[in-house]
C-alpha cells in the first residue's frame, strides 16, 4: 500500500483530460444517443478536485449547455455546497452518461457500458479523494453492485476505482430531493459530512496504482439491444441542423 499522492502534475492532468474530451466528443457508442444530443457533457470543475460528484446523465438543460448540472438539481447541488461552504470551482462533476438520453428516460445497461471507460478515466486522471456518487446509477456502477440508494446513503466506504482508491460516498441525488422535503433534509445532513471525510484525505492506495486503467479509442458504433422510441413531446431539431460544440467549445470544462 502506498500514501494517495497524486501521481501526475497539474498540467499533466489537464492535458490528459483534455485528450479524453476530445475522445468522448466524437463518441458514437450509442447511436441513438450520438444521433440525439446537441453536446457531449464531459464535465466540469477543478480537475486538481479532492471531491468528485458523480451524477446520472444530462438533461435539456444540460445538453443545450454542455455543463453538467445546470439546471433545478444543479441550484441545489450549489446551495448545498455553499452550505458546507463549497462552491463548484472546488469539486469536480461529471455523470455516468456523457449524452442525454432522449426524454430524460433512465440510461440503459448498455449505454452505461459503452460510457463506462470515460468515467474511469476521469477518475484515474482527476485523482480524488471522495467519490459522492448521487442517485443509484453511479452508486450502482461504481458499487459494481446492485444495492440501491436507499440502503446506502450516507454510508462512506473505500473502493478501488479503476487503479484509485477513493472514498466512495454515495448520497441520494439532488433531484430526486427538489419535491420531497425528507429526502432533502437527508441529502442535507449526509452532505454535511462531506468536510469530516474530505479531512481524513486518502486512502492508502493498491501498490498496482500504475497498473493499466483502459483508454477509450475511437469507438464503433455498438447498438443498444432495444432503442426505446422518443416520448411524445420531445421535441429535437435534425441531426444536420445543429451545431455539434461551438458555443460551449472552449469553456466545457469551467475552471479545467
Ligand atoms: N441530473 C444529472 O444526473 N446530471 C445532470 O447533469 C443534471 C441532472
Amino acid at each position: 500500500m502506498s500514501s494517495g499522492e497524486r501521481q501526475r502534475s497539474a498540467s499533466e492532468r489537464r492535458e490528459a483530460l483534455k485528450e479524453v474530451l476530445a475522445q468522448a466528443r466524437g463518441c458514437v457508442r450509442c447511436s441513438e444517443l450520438a444521433a440525439t444530443r446537441k453536446t457531449v457533457v464531459f464535465g466540469m470543475g477543478n480537475a486538481d478536485a479532492d471531491l468528485m460528484f458523480v451524477g446520472e446523465a444530462p438533461g435539456a438543460n444540460e445538453d443545450e449547455q454542455g455543463l453538467p448540472f445546470v439546471g433545478r438539481a444543479g441550484k441545489l447541488l450549489d446551495k448545498l455546497l455553499e452550505e458546507i461552504g463549497l462552491e463548484r470551482g472546488d469539486v469536480f462533476v461529471v455523470n455516468v452518461l456523457k449524452c442525454r438520453p432522449p426524454g430524460n428516460r433512465d440510461p440503459l445497461p448498455i449505454e452505461i457500458s459503452n460510457c463506462q471507460e470515460y468515467l474511469l478515466r476521469q477518475v484515474e486522471l482527476i485523482e480524488p479523494t471522495v467519490i459522492c456518487t448521487l442517485g443509484n446509477f453511479s452508486t450502482k456502477l461504481l458499487r459494481g453492485d446492485p444495492t440501491g440508494i436507499t440502503r446506502l446513503h450516507g454510508q462512506p466506504e473505500v473502493r478501488v476505482i479503476g487503479a484509485r482508491a477513493v472514498r466512495l460516498y454515495p448520497i441520494y441525488h439532488p433531484a430526486a430531493a427538489l419535491y420531497t422535503p425528507r429526502m432533502l433534509e437527508t441529502l442535507r445532513e449526509d452532505f454535511a459530512r462531506l468536510p469530516e471525510l474530505l479531512a481524513l484525505g486518502a486512502p492508502e492506495q493498491p501498490l498496482s496504482q500504475e497498473a493499466e486503467v483502459p483508454q477509450p479509442d475511437v469507438p464503433e458504433p455498438v447498438e443498444a439491444a432495444s432503442v426505446p422510441e422518443e416520448p411524445v413531446g420531445a421535441e429535437r431539431e435534425p441531426a444536420a441542423a445543429r451545431s455539434e460544440q461551438t458555443a460551449t467549445e472552449v469553456d466545457q470544462l469551467g475552471l479545467f
